[in-house]
């Protein structure tokens, strides 16, 4: 099969020559994701789960942490024997992880030494509108940006992403992207496994030529990789001992949905979703986790012979597609954590108490350049689509009418869902999200309450292609 070099925009950048991204418009010119070239093949478990170093602060007030971080372009070794070219925070995807306290301020330095204009938004988190990483509050190459993050919010998996105009989808795929985690007493007092034994692990799908550098193609749909990383590397193995170990996934790939099971058949036992914890654990065999979900969750390795290895699969994947990592059982351990029965109270929201009730209708229009629309439109930064005010519950029917699923994510607040489809959520979707896989003609109803802060938020589909052409709204929380 002939395939055109023209299509494929790959980042292989000459040793030495500037890493240069086209400019929108240069995206997207191919609606299907047919004749994608393979990646090299990667042998799974060669080699161990990279764990992000945790960063430390330059500097600390009675009230503030205060960071810096780079984003540049380095070359590492992804795919073995070959160098990639990817932009991180700091060099490295995923990026830094921040672990912080509840209540304590952080001030992050963002300094763009990359080609392009960059913004960072601190997805799940609730802060002020200017600090937000609105899509045209750019970062120019060779500026910084002072982020301020009040982390009052409860104990979650956040993270941190670039939001670019009509780029986030590139920018992603070349690495920006790192885990940010609120802790407080109230969860470090309840037993669960901490320390080395709570683990993120940013699941990414990618796709490289044979040279090892990344291929974005632009896929209107979705970009989607043939390769699993897991913190960056591909099919990663991770040793455990026999006890229970905390796994924060997060879904940080552009539009690839995964379902999570492990080979033995062992369940996961579910404790936290985006926002933080549920209120009680939940056994569960499979865990659907679309772009930008978290699911916190703990494995009992405990009855498990050392020397058995167990692979986390992704059942809807096939192929290169079909596992991620494998957890290897390498000594005995005694164990002194525990899941405890009740995690943290979630307080239902009640329609009742809602002030309005807004619609978003996701659908696809024959566009061949920007085809994803919210309520018939576009994305325009010049527009308000809606103006909710501080304080008040409201509900939103985020509703889809199109032929595939769209995982819609809200910014500034934590929702609870209603229904799915008319029907109640199980128990692992009865705690805080900020996340909703909505599916293919269907309706997921959310509530919320907007708290603190006002100024303009987004709200957009999380398949990173669909938000750049354009499927992405903003609303503005007023006073
Ligand atoms: Cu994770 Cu507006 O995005
Ligand atoms: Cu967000
Ligand atoms: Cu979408």
């Amino acid at each position: 099969m002939h395939i055109s070099r023209r299509k494929f925009l790959t980042f292989a950048a000459a040793s030495g020559s500037a890493l240069l991204l086209p400019s929108r418009g240069t995206w997207g010119q191919m609606s299907g994701g047919g004749g994608a070239v393979a990646s090299p093949p990667v042998t799974p478990f060669q080699v161990p789960l990279p764990i992000s170093p945790i960063l430390t602060p330059t500097q600390q007030s009675t009230t503030t942490d205060y960071y810096d971080v780079t984003m540049r372009a380095a070359d590492v070794e992804i795919i073995p024997g070959t160098l990639t070219r990817i932009w991180g925070y700091n060099g490295i995807t995923p990026g830094p992880t921040f672990r912080v306290k509840q209540g304590r301020a952080v001030v992050v330095r963002q300094h763009n030494n990359l080609p392009e204009n960059t913004t960072v938004h601190l997805h799940g988190g609730h802060i002020p509108a200017q600090f937000d990483g609105h899509p045209i509050d750019y970062i120019a190459p060779g500026s910084y940006k002072d982020y301020s993050y009040p982390n009052t919010q409860l104990p979650a998996t956040l993270w941190y992403h670039d939001h670019t105009m009509g780029l986030t989808g590139p920018h992603v795929w070349m690495g920006l992207a790192g885990v940010y985690i609120i802790e407080d007493d109230y969860e470090a007092g309840l037993g669960l496994p901490s320390g080395t034994n709570d683990v993120p692990v940013v699941i990414q799908d990618r796709r490289f030529a044979s040279d090892g550098s990344l291929v974005y193609t632009g896929n209107l749909m979705g970009e989607l990789g043939d390769t699993i990383l897991a913190n960056g590397a591909p099919y990663p193995y991770h040793e455990v001992g026999t006890r229970k170990v905390r796994f924060r996934f997060l879904n940080g790939s552009n539009a690839r949905i995964y379902e999570l099971a492990l080979s033995n058949g062992q369940p996961f036992i579910q404790i936290g979703s985006d926002g933080g914890l549920l209120q009680a654990p939940v056994t569960r065999s499979s865990i659907v986790l679309a772009p930008a979900e978290r699911a916190d969750v703990v494995i009992d390795f405990s009855g498990l012979a050392v020397g058995t290895q167990v692979v986390l699969q992704n059942l809807q994947g096939s192929g290169s597609t079909a596992q991620i990592m494998r957890f290897d059982v390498a000594g005995k351990e005694t164990d002194t954590s525990q899941v405890p029965a009740t995690l943290r109270a979630v307080a239902a929201l009640s329609p009742a108490n809602a002030a309005a009730t807004r619609t978003w209708v996701f659908s696809r229009t024959m566009s061949t350049t920007n085809p994803w629309v919210i309520n018939g439109l576009l994305y325009d930064p010049a527009r308000i689509d809606a103006q909710p005010r501080l304080g008040n519950i409201e509900v939103w029917s985020l509703t889809n009418r199109s032929m595939m699923d769209h995982p819609v994510h809200i910014h500034d607040i934590q929702w609870q869902i209603l229904d799915i489809n008319g029907t109640p959520p199980a128990a692992a979707n009865r705690g805080w999200k900020d996340t909703f896989l909505v599916p293919a003609m269907g309706t997921v109803r959310v509530i919320g309450q907007f708290k603190d802060f006002t100024g303009v938020y987004m709200l957009h589909c999380h398949i990173l292609e669909h938000e750049d052409h354009a499927m992405m709204a903003q609303f503005e929380v007023v006073a």
